[in-house]
């Protein structure tokens, strides 16, 4: 890494805008890019493909350190493969998002992904922005900056169902109000906001204006620096 390398983290709730946000931040300043969302999301695709009880924490525990998980960095194009074989896709399904909260509440998953999210931070060669839930808190309590990004319940689903074209709105807010409370009451690194984070409400800006408001802080920051 340069002397300049700027690190990151864009913690949140789901539905604020915070991949939309993190991939757009990335590309503008030629920073690398991790959604961290997608390797539990990985994680827990391998686990139902290998009928993998996941009501049971030693169950998941036993084989977390069997797949191989590999994101690819480059906000143009992020990718992610289990084993070889891109789950882009797969990882998408409603059976992943509503089992993924079980899969990543297990210390040994998140031991696991928090080591490759290190990693990949710390051999970025301009800096990266990672986005997630614990990152500012846990994964790299360093960073050079740390946002939280919030909305409002109504805002986050209208988003939501926006992306899952056709969804019933009252449905996707009970789903993401409930996986929510599931990953900011576990007890291993919950969706937390760290003491020195920014926090920014999205409820009432559009996308170009949150990414906007997120660049100049990074600017400022590095102009600080
Ligand atoms: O951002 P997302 O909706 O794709 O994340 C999917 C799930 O992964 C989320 O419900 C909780 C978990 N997650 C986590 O526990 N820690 C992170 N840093 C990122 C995601």
């Amino acid at each position: 890494r340069t002397a300049q390398a700027v690190i990151v983290a864009i913690d949140g709730p789901s539905g604020t805008g915070k991949s939309s946000t993190s991939k757009a931040v990335a590309a503008k300043l030629g920073l690398s890019y991790l959604d961290t969302g997608a390797q539990y999301r990985a994680i827990t695709w391998w686990m139902v493909s290998n009928d993998i009880d996941i009501t049971d924490p030693s169950a998941i525990a036993a084989v977390a350190g069997k797949p191989e998980i590999v994101s690819g960095t480059d906000p143009a194009e992020p990718t992610i493969t289990v084993d070889g074989t891109d789950v882009a896709g797969p990882i998408r399904t409603q059976e992943v998002t509503s089992k993924v909260s079980a899969v990543s509440a297990v210390p040994e998953v998140r031991a696991r992904i928090t080591e490759l999210q290190r990693a990949l931070a710390a051999s970025a060669p301009a800096g990266i922005v990672v986005e997630g839930r614990d990152i500012g808190t846990t994964v790299l309590p360093d960073a050079d900056l740390k946002i939280f990004l919030t909305a409002s319940p109504e805002a986050r689903a209208a988003r939501r169902s926006g992306e899952l074209k056709g969804a019933d709105i009252n449905a996707t807010r009970e789903a993401l109000v409930k996986r929510d409370e599931a990953d900011s009451s576990r007890k291993t690194s919950p969706l937390a906001k760290a003491d020195d984070a920014v926090e920014v409400d999205t409820s009432d800006l559009t996308l170009e204006q949150v990414i906007e408001c997120v660049v100049t802080l990074v600017e400022e920051k590095r102009a600080a620096a």
